[in-house]
């Protein structure tokens, strides 16, 4: 027998219990005659004593960080215990040892507080996955897992596994293609979701799906993104929206409850599309702050026709805000008295090439009442404080205004609304703010081609009421400036976004269901009836066999993992993960093949440069 315990299970209460334990030498420390050893496995750590009589043995056979040690020892109290280990009160008094293996010096340190850099750490990934930091985080990616898994299979939920070699399925990244051997030329594309099979298995009565799931997406990366992922992905027949709401908050209050023991009561706050881009420049809004954004000037044509407040900062020939088609503002709590070296600051951040602004303004709102700004030249005091007011300032508030293109600018006060919150704590790390983000536009407008796309994917329905509106009206656009007022432009979806702490963790929808509709859809994107019938015949042929309503949902699995485990960062919550640039570097992967594997899968490299 390798091992009678681990090095985690041991206490007090084991005291002289003869023990055997095996594990990872962690820290060699000798002490004049005497030599501890912490050693290390994926329980904990158990400090072992070699006493003087092991000392010959020991310098036959002396010991290194991360051999692998077997000892066999007697259990006793420690005289200096440390109380931050579970086996701090005890140690092992060694009686005989022996190595099991021996270990090169490891390029880092495996400790909390590792020495190692992350591209050493990503290329000794199997050193790196012995450190706590990154166990923890495995640990809670298991129990979520387990988690949802009791939670779906209590509500009837079915785990049914979907093929990878298949045919592209669209979520709007590219596909990662696989050559067919026994089909020269022709490749299969890994799925970018299961989307078309789960609706398939819904045709198929099996009324309640899940998955925990590989997908694969050749997108840019980010720290939330990898080219592949999983998904919680699930889908019911015969549901609307508000039931797909209820079951799948119920999934993630489940997870909080299970993995976290934080009772998620709250109601789960819900945000239209139209209302999230508003207030907040973004569909996902971060809800744990507050700093809504004031929209001083909106373009005519934007995506509401709520209405802007122009008319406090128009009138006084400032050409910045008069030129610019966005004007928003926000109010930072207490910053009031932010030093001309912060403001400049700040200005030189939105003035990055990823903000893209040209400035900034910005207005102090005093704590003795007085308004002062960097336009004074332009604006009267009492202008200043309407525009605060606008801004829902309170004394000693700081409110910072961008002014430019619509897009950019919204964008632009999102992304410095985050970093404010970010500067002044209030984005913590143990704060869990949920909220739905529903009733998204179907369409979007792609400029550059001159068409719509499908903003979630194809599959998703109208809402009930704007079904008519597609089914009634040609999709064609003549005057591309003028696509805010096509009808098409109006639709909105039967989807939903679950977003936790400005984070996107899951999106869904209810899909269409019957073939006309769909068609309609296709012939909305694009495709004719001969692109349809080879893209999707086979879906379009099964919704003639009595294809329930249905609908469905796709969590993020690494993303909710890495921000219940206080992240946001997805690589350190998968064992082995990519590089930004898509590259396992452990690996060396992707690679070249063999010339043998070319010639038998018929392909010919032919590299530009
Ligand atoms: P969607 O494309 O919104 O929907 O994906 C669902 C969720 O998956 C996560 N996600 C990612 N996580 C890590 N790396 C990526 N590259 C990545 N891309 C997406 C996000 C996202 O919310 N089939 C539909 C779901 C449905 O309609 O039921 C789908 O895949 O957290």
């Amino acid at each position: 027998m390798y091992r009678t315990h681990t090095c985690g299970d041991l206490r007090i209460s084991d005291n002289n219990k003869n023990v055997t334990l095996a594990g990872w030498v962690q820290t060699v420390r000798k002490f004049g005659s005497i030599t501890f050893v912490d050693l290390r496995d994926r329980y904990g750590i158990t400090q072992l004593l070699f006493s003087e009589n092991l000392n010959a043995a020991l310098d036959a056979n002396p010991l290194g960080r991360e051999y692998v040690l077997q000892v066999k020892g007697t259990v006793n109290e420690r005289s200096s215990k440390n109380a931050n280990i579970p086996t701090g009160e005890i140690e092992i008094t060694v009686t005989e040892f022996k190595i099991l293996n021996k270990s090169a010096v490891p390029p880092f340190t495996i400790q909390d507080d590792t020495d190692g850099g992350d591209d050493i750490r990503m290329k000794y990934r199997f050193l790196d996955l012995r450190r706590n930091a990154v166990k923890k985080n495995l640990e809670l990616r298991y129990s979520i897992n387990r988690s949802a898994r009791n939670y779906l299979h209590a509500n009837n939920f079915m785990d049914i596994e979907t093929p990878f070699l298949i045919k592209s399925t669209p979520e709007g990244a590219r596909d990662f293609v696989v050559p067919s051997r026994m089909n020269p030329g022709q490749f299969y594309a890994l799925p970018q979701s299961p989307q078309t099979f789960k609706q398939l298995l819904m045709v198929s009565g099996y009324d309640r799906y899940y998955q925990i799931v590989k997908c694969f997406r050749d997108e840019d990366l980010r720290a939330d993104r990898q080219p592949e992922f999983t998904q919680i992905d699930c889908e019911m027949a015969f549901v609307e929206q508000e039931d797909i709401i209820n079951m799948f908050e119920g999934l993630v209050k489940h997870i909080f409850k299970d993995v976290k023991g934080i009772d998620y009561t709250d109601f789960v706050d819900r945000m239209t599309w139209e209302d999230a881009m508003w207030q907040y420049g973004n569909d996902k809004p971060d809800i744990r702050f507050d700093m809504k954004v004031c929209n001083l000037k909106k373009p005519a044509t934007v995506f509401t026709d709520k209405k802007d407040n122009a008319d406090l900062i128009n009138g006084v020939d400032f050409k910045v805000f008069d030129e610019a088609e966005t004007v928003v503002a926000i109010a930072v709590p207490g910053c009031s008295e932010y030093s001309r070296k912060q403001t400049d600051e700040l200005t030189e951040w939105v003035k990055r090439p990823q903000i893209g602004m040209k400035g900034m303004v910005f207005i102090k709102a005093n704590a003795d009442g007085t308004f002062k700004s960097s336009v004074d030249k332009f604006y009267s005091e009492d202008k200043l404080k309407a525009i605060a007011d606008a801004a829902s300032a309170k004394a000693g508030d700081l409110i910072l205004i961008l002014a430019g293109a619509e897009e950019r600018t919204r964008k632009a006060i999102s992304d410095l609304r985050m970093y404010m919150a970010e500067r002044l704590g209030l984005r913590r790390d143990d704060e869990f703010k949920l909220l739905w983000v529903i009733d998204f536009p179907l369409f979007e407008y792609d400029e550059e081609g001159n068409r719509w796309v499908a903003r979630h994917h194809p599959f998703t329905a109208p809402k009930p009421d704007h079904i008519n509106i597609m089914i009634n009206n040609d999709p064609a656009i003549k005057d591309a400036t003028k696509y805010l007022e096509h009808p098409y432009a109006n639709i909105k979806a039967n989807a939903y976004d679950m977003v936790l702490n400005g984070n996107e963790v899951g999106g869904g929808s209810i899909r269409i269901y019957q073939r006309e509709l769909q068609e309609k859809m296709f012939a909305a994107l694009g495709m004719d009836a001969e692109e349809q019938q080879h893209k999707f015949g086979f879906l379009l042929g099964a919704f003639e066999y009595g294809a329930p309503p249905h609908g469905g949902i796709a969590f993020g699995f690494d993303r909710l993992c890495a921000i219940i485990g206080g992240s946001e960062g997805i690589r350190d919550f998968i064992a082995f993960p990519k590089n930004n640039s898509g590259r396992d570097v452990m690996l060396d992967a992707p690679a070249t093949i063999d010339d043998r594997q070319f010639a038998e899968l018929q392909i010919k490299l032919d590299l530009k440069d």
